[in-house]
């Protein structure tokens, strides 16, 4: 366990950490829900994917990401992709037992079922995040009648990250991974057709677009980074770890490869620029 007793400092930043540049639409979403904070943002570029690795890899990766923004002194620390906290959300609440620690996929749980009427929730997500099945338990935890079905859509980390978001190969590609969603009965799906779709993925909402066109008006699309942004405010709110100086606060940014890439394809993630030469590149 590592652990340097309760954080109490609420002037410290906030760690968020991805396995690349999709963590920054959650990062988005925190800037807009809590304003006077100051976040410290680690993407692994350098082992990007996480979604086609092995659970016990995610969790290690996942692991040694975090040990790094505790090295710089967060106060509290956002895990901004599904696959990681879907694979390593205990393992760190396990080390981290002092460190306040929120994932995307329980507050992306709990929008959907806030969200669907029919109790039918179809969730998108990275390989690794399907096959783990943490959002499948989630829901059902929540709502035990639910039928949950889950489809991997790695492509859509390349294409979200090459900006191919609208156009042919991005509607081709949708329409392949998301055919079972208006076919009922057939692949892996079941019968029924979900009235909600959960982009399980911090890439996803870059594609939001195209997936809208594919599924239609009636479902209702639920993307997690404003649900984490505001149990974030909520946690750190009870535990008295809110900054509360006006001071404007910087964002940093660390990456393990490629700052000018980052840079570059980042800002379209976070919606504003940022300058390669703020980007630390880092080894884990
Ligand atoms: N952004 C990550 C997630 O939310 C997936 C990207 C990857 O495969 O590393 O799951």
């Amino acid at each position: 366990m590592l652990t340097n007793g309760p954080v109490v400092d609420s002037s410290r930043a906030i760690g968020v950490f991805d396995s690349g540049v999709g963590g920054l639409t959650v990062l988005r979403a925190l800037r807009d829900e809590l304003p006077r904070e100051q976040f410290i943002y680690l993407g692994d570029t350098a082992r990007l994917p996480y979604g086609t690795k092995s659970a016990e890899t995610v969790v290690r990766y996942a692991l040694q990401a975090a040990d790094a923004l505790i090295g710089r002194g967060i106060k509290a620390l956002v895990v901004a992709c599904n696959t990681a906290s879907a694979a390593a959300l205990p393992s760190m609440r396990e080390r981290y037992a002092d460190l306040p620690v929120i994932g995307v996929v329980e507050p992306g749980a709990e929008a959907a079922v806030i969200a669907t009427r029919s109790g039918c929730i179809a969730v998108i997500g990275t390989e690794a995040t399907v096959r783990g099945g943490a959002y499948q338990r989630a829901i059902c935890r929540r709502r035990p009648d639910a039928v949950v079905s889950a489809v991997a859509c790695q492509m859509f980390v390349a294409l979200a990250e090459e900006g191919w978001t609208s156009g042919a190969v991005a509607r081709a590609t949708a329409q392949r991974y998301l055919a079972p969603l208006s076919t009922p009965g057939s692949g892996s799906m079941p019968a029924a057709v979900a009235d909600t779709l959960v982009l399980g993925c911090t890439h996803f909402p870059m594609l939001r677009s195209v997936i809208r066109e594919v599924v239609g008006d009636t479902v209702t699309i639920v993307d997690s980074a404003a649900t984490t942004a505001r149990a974030a405010r909520a946690m750190l709110s009870e535990r008295g770890l809110l900054r509360l100086d006006e001071t404007a606060a910087p964002m940093s940014f660390l990456a393990t490869d490629g700052a000018a890439r980052f840079a570059a394809i980042g800002a379209r993630f976070l919606g504003c620029d940022i300058d390669s030469r703020a980007v630390e590149l880092i080894d884990l």
